[in-house]
Parts: C-alpha cells; structure tokens; sequence
C-alpha cells in the first residue's frame, strides 16, 4: 500500500481515477448525499464504471464497486486489472481516499481470484491531492474466495 501523487501515477491508474470521478456524479443518493464512482480496467483494456445506488430500505444499498462488478458482469467481462474508487460529498470535498467497504472488497477478491491477478485498487480523494495504491490482498488478507470451493476460474474468465 503506497501513497503516490496524481502526477506520477501511471496513464491507466490516472484513467481509472478521471472515469470514476465522471461516474460518481450519476449516483443515486437521497439518504447519505454522499456520491462514490468506481473504474475497473478490464484485462482487454476496456472501463467500466458504476455508482452506488441507494434504497429506502438502507441495507439494499449497492455500492459504486459493486455496482461496477455487476454492470461488468452482464457485458460479459469478469477479469480486471485494476480499479478506481473516488468519492465527495453534496458539500464536501473528501480528504482522505475513499476505500471499498468490506462487502466491495469480497466481491473484488472473488473478481480478482477469477481474473488470477492481485487486483491493483487506485483510490483518491476528491481534489485528487491524495492518491493510495494498494492490493486487494491487502486490502483483505487470508480471504476467502471461489478457489477454496475448488472452482476452476479459467472457466469464468
Ligand atoms: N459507498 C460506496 O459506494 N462505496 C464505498 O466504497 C463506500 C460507500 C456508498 C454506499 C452508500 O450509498 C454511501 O456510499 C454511504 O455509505
């Protein structure tokens, strides 16, 4: 896990954060106001965006990552390279990087096992000031994932 500055990341760690922080901007927040975009790269070089999705019923929320991972999903793509997680407030800047929450981050380990690479995930404030690189194995250390059910995940690729 490692912080690096805008300027120095890479063309497609920079791509993941400008497409999520385009995304964000579509979600669909009436209870916490709070909009969060997410980018995956696709192995064949294509993004995918999503944004969260709120319900009255607060535990249906579905989460920008997710939102992502599903929208992905019916594109017929399930392997990733990395991706990119941004988020503001109605009227706030973020100022520290937004992370996936614990549910996100599980989904991503099970898209990161299927697509047999360490999930590179790129998260930014808002302003883009402050920038983390990290790995979904550290984001979620000793995980469970589909591998430990003996799925074959060439298969799903
Ligand atoms: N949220 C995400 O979409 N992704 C995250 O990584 C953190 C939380 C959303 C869920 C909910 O709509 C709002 O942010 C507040 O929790």
């Amino acid at each position: 896990m490692k912080e690096v500055k805008y300027e120095n990341l890479d063309k497609m760690q920079q791509r993941v954060i400008d497409e999520a922080a385009k995304v964000m901007n579509t979600a669909y927040n009436p209870y916490s106001n709070f909009y969060v975009g997410a980018a995956l790269l696709s192995q064949d070089g294509q993004i995918i965006t999503g944004s969260n999705v709120e319900n009255a019923a607060y535990g249906s929320t579905i989460c920008a990552e997710r939102a992502a991972i599903l929208r992905a999903n019916a594109m017929g793509i399930r392997t990733f390279d990395k991706v990119g997680i941004i988020a503001r407030g109605e009227d706030f800047d973020t100022t520290e990087v937004t992370a996936p929450c614990g549910s996100c981050r599980q989904m991503l380990y099970e898209s990161a096992q299927i697509s047999e690479r360490n999930l590179e995930i790129v998260m930014a404030t808002t302003k883009k000031d402050k920038v983390v690189v990290a790995t979904i194995e550290e984001l979620l250390p000793l995980a469970f994932g589909p591998k430990d059910l003996g799925v074959d995940v060439k298969k799903y690729q």
